[in-house]
């Protein structure tokens, strides 16, 4: 009894102890968020660190101008908040931001001088305080016609100075809510600033055009809360319609140490409700308190953080799908189906559990199902594999497959390979869909990897009728016969198949088609390389039509059938629409087909396929490398659908300048770019005699190359050494602009070095 006693008392003592002893029960500091404090002025409320009167905010030490504010009632009857001087109109502990209604400094043209406002109090200065300029929400704004400002700061330690010009517009052309040079400027300002200063430049900013306001203005302001009227500077009503101040957004913090230094002292750490943790401020040194997810409140009092019921309909979007049940659970919620329905209440939807005894009706079902199937496939597959190797052939002797391979074995220098099927599926991974390169209307190519780690583009019909057959063979056959640097190469083919498959070697940097119309935007193509390509691709529609025997009539050249190598080498592709040249009138084709935009008109007229048709649709390949503009672009104006007909209309007019590509016209040749216009004029000629040969176009796409290279073997060795002599740079350096940085192409100074 007597120890029982004692016991209690000693109990009693120490508890009486705890509670009087301050700092053991409750910490010292949140007691400044004493109940009896005021939270409230006006409509703002005023959580703590932030108070009014002594003891109810954060005192962070002498001077300091933070957290402790004032409430006065002002002339228009309302109370209003203030910290110091500034009025307070936002305070926000998430964030941890206060917004503030900040000063505009003005200057203006009075008749006879720019005057600057005198009188304006700036109370720009938040060096005392915790404050910074938060610099992701404020713009420096500059309103005015005319008017260059500045913002910054000489304090060493934070020196920085940033500004921007508004310019005077021409009539009609400022926009409400654009501020982007018009009327109007914006200028970011650096990261952990805490103090500013704004200043005119009087050199620049007159503000006297008549029809404008003759003052300008320049503050710092929240970019949300700022939307440009043209007002401001037609009426000059700028100071009136803010009431001469303007949102600003300033960060603060409650600390200046680092959340690792804050917590060690945990006296003076003030993330003090349990689930809030520490934040370190992203504006400069310091840190910051925030309630965990899924609790909000005030982290600086102690239970600040509370749970949010996230199952509140009334406050948020129903977290849950919706026939499932939603229950609350401190820090989140549980989502639930309700009773007899299974599924994915978080984001699926509840449904009917199916009874059990149709639960394994369905099981026995597609057991018995699964059994007979496999039983099926394994007597078809018997059946199939006998029969498999007697389609192959079949198939194989239906392409003309022996009768090909045979030819082509007899061609002396062509290594041309009948592929199995089995080997191509290898390479595709069985025709992936990952594999395509891309689809035509009636075919498929693939990427793949034959064994011997070539990379091969296959081409893969998929109908094939008696017409396409013939396409292929066609094709086939030209291609095993060619041999040229600048045509794509054909590897071989697989005839195992029902549609025979073509295997090319494979190139890797797409098409012309995709270079000129698919490019990142702001991706130079110099007009050596356009040269280069087109030279290319003359060379190859050439040598098809003159060299090889008989003569090969492409029959649809468009920059889509150009491809293009690693270093910009043009390959001619997708001979289907090929033909030999026919040796008698009966082999005329019978349709026509091509590309529209491409065609040859006088081909379409009389179907009679010849090399002048591959002439004119080169002509067309030659535009679209000149001016970058499509074929046929069907959502242009009416004249400038076609592009032939386009450029056609504009030389004749002498407006050749307006359909060039921006990025050649800039560049020194313009009597270069004649030349070739003028050639592509030649080639679009109506009357199929009238246009220049492959052949010709060739040699003039060469000289013109040779001409861009080396500009002095237009002139006579004479004038070149008076060059010399002087000293004048014989030719102008092509200069490149890549990457930013500026390069001379070496050719420009070949001549120099070598002087002939
Ligand atoms: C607010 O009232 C206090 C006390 O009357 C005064 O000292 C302070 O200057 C006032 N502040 C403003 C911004 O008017
Ligand atoms: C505080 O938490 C909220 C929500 O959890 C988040 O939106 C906010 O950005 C956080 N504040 C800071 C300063 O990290
Ligand atoms: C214009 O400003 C100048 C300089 O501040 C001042 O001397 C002059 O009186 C002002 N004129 C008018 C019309 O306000
Ligand atoms: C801009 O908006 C104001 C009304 O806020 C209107 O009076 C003015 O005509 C508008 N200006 C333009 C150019 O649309
Ligand atoms: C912790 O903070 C308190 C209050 O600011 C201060 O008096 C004390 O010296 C600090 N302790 C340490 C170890 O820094
Ligand atoms: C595909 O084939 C059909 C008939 O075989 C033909 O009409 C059509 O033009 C072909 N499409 C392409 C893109 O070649
Ligand atoms: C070709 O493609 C490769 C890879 O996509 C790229 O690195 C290279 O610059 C391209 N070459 C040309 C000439 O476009
Ligand atoms: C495009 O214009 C040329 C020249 O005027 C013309 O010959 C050709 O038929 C036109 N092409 C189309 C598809 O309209």
């Amino acid at each position: 009894m007597q120890a029982r006693h004692r016991k209690m008392l000693l109990t009693l003592i120490i508890a009486v102890l705890v509670s009087a002893w301050p700092g053991a029960a409750t910490p010292p500091r949140p007691s400044g968020a004493a109940p009896s404090c005021q939270r409230r002025c006006g409509d703002l409320a005023i959580p703590y660190p932030f108070g009014i009167g002594r003891g109810c905010y954060l005192y962070t030490g002498e001077g300091d101008t933070t957290f402790g504010l004032t409430c006065n009632l002002t002339a228009d009857g309302t109370y209003k908040t203030f910290c110091y001087e500034v009025q307070v109109i936002g305070i926000s502990l998430s964030r941890g931001q206060a917004r503030v209604r900040g000063d505009i400094r003005s200057w203006c043209y009075n008749g006879s001088s720019m005057s600057m406002d005198e009188n304006i109090i700036w109370w720009s200065d938040f060096t005392d305080s915790q404050f910074r300029l938060s610099d992701e929400d404020n713009r420096f704004t500059v309103i005015g016609c005319n008017s260059l400002a500045y913002v910054g700061s000489a304090n060493t330690g934070s020196k920085y100075m940033t500004g921007c010009m508004a310019t005077c517009p021409a009539a009609g052309r400022l926009e409400n809510g654009s501020c982007s040079g018009m009327g109007c400027c914006q200028a970011a300002i650096p990261r952990g600033i805490n103090t500013y200063e704004v200043q005119f430049d009087d050199r620049f900013t007159t503000s006297r055009t008549r029809g404008f306001s003759r003052c300008s203005y320049a503050a710092l302001v929240e970019a949300a809360a700022f939307d440009f009227r043209t007002m401001y500077v037609t009426a000059d009503d700028f100071m009136e319609s803010t009431g001469g101040k303007v949102p600003l957004v300033l960060d603060w913090v409650v600390g200046k140490e680092t959340c690792r230094e804050a917590a060690r002292n945990t006296t003076a750490y003030m993330c003090v409700s349990s689930n809030s943790e520490c934040v370190d401020s992203r504006n400069g040194p310091g840190y910051l308190c925030n309630c965990s997810r899924g609790y909000d409140g005030n982290p600086y009092v102690h239970d600040g953080c509370q749970d949010v019921n996230e199952c509140d309909a009334t406050r948020f979007k129903y977290p849950c799908s919706v026939p499932g049940t939603c229950v609350n659970t401190p820090g989140g919620f549980v989502c639930s189906c309700a009773d007899k329905t299974r599924g994915n209440a978080y984001s699926g939807t509840c449904e009917a559990q199916s009874s059990q005894l149709g639960v394994h009706l369905a099981v026995g079902i597609s057991i018995g199902l699964v059994v007979l199937v496999v039983s099926m496939s394994c007597v078809y597959m018997i059946h199939q594999k006998r029969s498999l190797a007697s389609v192959k052939q079949r198939y194989f002797r239906q392409h003309g497959g022996l009768l090909l391979f045979e030819e082509m074995k007899s061609k002396q220098g062509l290594s041309f390979t009948l592929f199995t099927k089995e080997e191509l599926e290898e390479a595709t991974d069985k025709f992936d869909e990952r594999h395509v390169l891309g689809k035509g209307g009636n075919g498929t190519v693939y990427k793949g990897a034959l064994k011997d780690k070539r990379l091969v583009a296959i081409k893969k019909c998929k109908v094939i009728n008696e017409r396409q057959e013939k396409e292929f063979g066609k094709e086939m056959l030209i291609l095993s016969q060619v041999n040229h640097r600048n045509v794509v190469r054909l590897y071989g083919c697989c005839l195992e198949v029902e549609v025979p498959m073509l295997v090319y070697q494979f190139i890797p940097n797409g098409t012309l088609y995709q270079l000129i119309h698919g490019r990142p935007h702001g991706t130079r193509i110099s007009l050596a390389t356009r040269l280069k390509i087109a030279h290319e691709t003359a060379e190859a529609l050439a040598y098809l039509h003159s060299w090889a025997s008989p003569p090969i009539i492409h029959g649809d050249v468009k920059s889509p059938n150009i491809l293009i190598d690693e270093d910009h080498t043009a390959k001619v592709a997708d001979f289907g629409a090929s033909t030999l040249a026919p040796t008698d009138e009966a082999q005329f084709v019978t349709f026509v087909q091509g590309t529209y935009g491409y065609l040859d008109p006088e081909y379409m007229q009389t179907s009679k396929l010849t090399s002048k048709s591959d002439v004119y649709s080169f002509g067309v390949v030659l535009l679209e490398l000149l001016t970058c503009r499509k074929a046929m672009n069907l959502q242009a104006l009416e004249e400038e659908k076609n592009l032939s007909s386009h450029f056609l209309l504009a030389l004749s007019e002498s407006r050749l300048g307006e359909i060039l590509d921006e990025q050649i016209k800039g560049e020194q040749s313009v009597e270069l770019i004649e030349q070739v216009a003028e050639l592509a004029k030649e080639c679009l000629e109506m009357a199929s005699d009238r246009r220049p040969s492959m052949r010709e176009v060739a040699e003039e796409l060469d000289r013109v190359r040779k001409l861009l290279q080396h500009p002095w073997g237009q002139q006579t060795p004479d004038e070149e050494r008076k060059a010399l002599l002087v000293g004048s740079p014989i030719t102008r350096p092509e200069i490149e602009l890549s990457n930013g940085y500026v390069s001379l192409t070496d050719s420009a100074y070949l001549g120099v070095r070598s002087p002939r």
